[in-house]
């Protein structure tokens, strides 16, 4: 994998994390889960390039987000073959399926020891930052805190993570 700029990046971030998605991986390549997530962003903070992703606690990754210190996000384009790994792993959960058996994801370690995927065309290495539950009484729109919480699930917490590298293969 070769080190790009991070400042260099030209991706629309609206078009990748909303249209194409991406894989959120925690942990190591001897205990690690992965999982899809289209909702997040990047952007500025506190002078640093950041992305924030939001896990809901009942997520298998959501251990391996609070336990860990980096996160990756890997993006791996629209083709068919990468949509079906993105829905393998937005609706099996590695609690009781091996997902990178199953998709035919290639684990590839990064430098630091977290871990990407061979089918990524782009991975961003992310240290946290700053975590956070989102909470009802927060929302300045309540209707947002309905439509999305309530019986559909727990609240999503909010991870805003330092992105230290982008990888390209
Ligand atoms: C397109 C798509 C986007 C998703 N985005 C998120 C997200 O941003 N945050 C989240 O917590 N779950 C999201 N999910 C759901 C998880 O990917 C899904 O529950 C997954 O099975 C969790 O796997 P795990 O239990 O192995 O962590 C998304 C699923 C899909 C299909």
């Amino acid at each position: 994998m070769k080190k790009v700029e991070i400042s260099n990046l030209t991706e629309n971030f609206f078009e990748t994390i909303g249209k194409e998605w991406m894989l959120v991986t925690a942990g190591t390549p001897g205990r690690f889960n992965t999982m899809t997530a289209s909702w997040g962003g990047i952007g500025w903070l506190w002078n640093k390039p950041v992305a924030f992703v939001f896990i809901r606690p009942e997520r298998y990754t959501f251990g391996f987000a609070e336990q860990e210190e980096f996160m990756t996000l890997a993006f791996l384009g629209k083709e068919k073959e990468m949509r079906n790994i993105y829905n393998l792993c937005g609706s099996k959960s590695g609690r009781d399926t091996d997902k990178v058996k199953e998709s035919g994801l290639k684990v590839l370690e990064t430098d630091g020891g977290q871990v990407t995927f061979g089918q990524a065309r782009l991975t961003l290495v992310c240290r946290k930052l700053y975590a956070d539950d989102l909470k009802e009484n927060a929302f300045t729109d309540k209707s947002v805190a309905g439509q999305w919480y309530g019986e559909k699930g727990g609240y999503h917490k909010m991870y805003v993570m330092e992105i230290t590298e982008a990888l390209i293969p």
